[in-house]
């Protein structure tokens, strides 16, 4: 017997599709917890898409075993195991003829679940993603934001409770707001369910925000996998440095101040005693290591007189 220790673990991958003079992932080795939520980061053509499909085998390796949970995915037949795994693209990918329940209830029908099974399931859902199930169970897509279609993209690929969740820039569509939103909703989703996550997406802050560890790729070869904060401060290459504005972006914020930026509304700090405080004069990229290593969203800013005088998310140092 194999160790069931990884939930996804990747021995000599490559892929080269016919005609392609180079191959979009290039022998390729990873290996996934359970339960981590993994990002992907890198430009346009890189191979990011290409490496998530041959996971729930929409493409299958050039050369190379892929592993689910310690097996070998060759002996698993592909329907079977993408029903162990959700799957969300970015264009929500939803069946437009189709209501939101209806949607959702797509892989429970295949599975055979009774009705009332499926209800519920449908409910603790729309729950879960935000969307009050009253109002929305019977709508359409199209009656739906782009942000809300995304999140009913995400309640249907969880619908069989897949341990392992592929996603391919699931907010790559939506406006700046209204995905900080869903990105923070989608990590207090992922603390209370500990699926496997793999994440592609190409906005820097995204990656660095939602990854327990980020993969960074580049021309089908993996730069550096490793922790946000170890690859903001020991990028592992000239590439991994670049991308990440290492030298440039880092420099700057070390000469922007917390008061310079941080939100001044104290209406939204919440009570908790833990929230990390830090002075009004501490530059950015401390504040951004801070917000990054502990498990808060924000930190709160306070004056010499110790008085508290406003907050800083991620946002606030992404509009910076
Ligand atoms: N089905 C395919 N047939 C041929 N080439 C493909 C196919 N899918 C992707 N490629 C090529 O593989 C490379 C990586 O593509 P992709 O994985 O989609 O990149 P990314 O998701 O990082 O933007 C690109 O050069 C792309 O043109
Ligand atoms: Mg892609």
């Amino acid at each position: 017997m194999r160790s069931t220790h990884y939930a996804i673990e990747l021995k000599g991958i490559s892929k080269q599709f016919p005609r392609a003079k180079q191959p979009s992932v290039n022998k390729t080795d990873l290996k996934i917890e359970k339960g981590s939520f993994v990002t992907i980061l890198g430009a346009s053509g890189c191979g990011k898409t290409t490496l998530l499909k041959m996971v729930n085998r929409l493409y299958e390796p050039s050369t190379g075993t892929l592993f689910i949970n310690g097996e070998d995915v060759t002996t698993i037949s592909p329907t079977v195991l993408r029903r162990k795994m959700g799957y969300v693209i970015q264009q929500t990918g939803l069946f437009q003829h189709m209501t939101i329940e209806q949607n959702v209830a797509t892989v429970p029908k295949i599975l055979g679940w009774n009705k009332q099974k499926i209800d519920e399931r449908i409910n603790r859902l729309l729950e879960l993603v935000g969307l009050r199930p009253e109002d929305y169970r019977k709508r359409y897509p199209r009656q739906l934001s782009g942000g809300q279609q995304q999140r009913v993209g995400i309640a249907r690929a969880m619908a069989a409770d897949p341990s392992i969740l592929l996603m391919d820039e699931p907010f790559g569509a939506i406006d700046a707001i209204n995905r900080s939103v869903l990105q923070d909703e989608f990590l207090r989703i992922q603390k209370k369910l500990h699926k496997t996550i793999l994440f592609v997406t190409h906005d820097i802050i995204e990656a660095l925000k939602l990854g327990d560890k980020v993969i960074i790729m580049n021309s089908g070869v993996i730069q550096q996998f490793d922790t946000p904060l170890n690859i903001l401060r020991h990028p592992a290459n000239d590439f991994v440095k670049n991308l990440v504005h290492a030298d440039d972006l880092f420099q700057r914020m070390h000469f922007i101040k917390a008061r310079d930026v941080m939100n001044r509304s104290l209406s939204t700090v919440p009570s908790d005693d833990a929230v990390p405080e830090m002075h009004e004069a501490t530059n950015l990229k401390d504040i951004l290591l801070m917000l990054l290593t502990s498990s808060y969203d924000h930190v709160r800013i306070k004056n010499t007189k110790n008085e508290l005088v406003g907050q800083i998310t991620l946002n606030e140092i992404r509009q910076a």
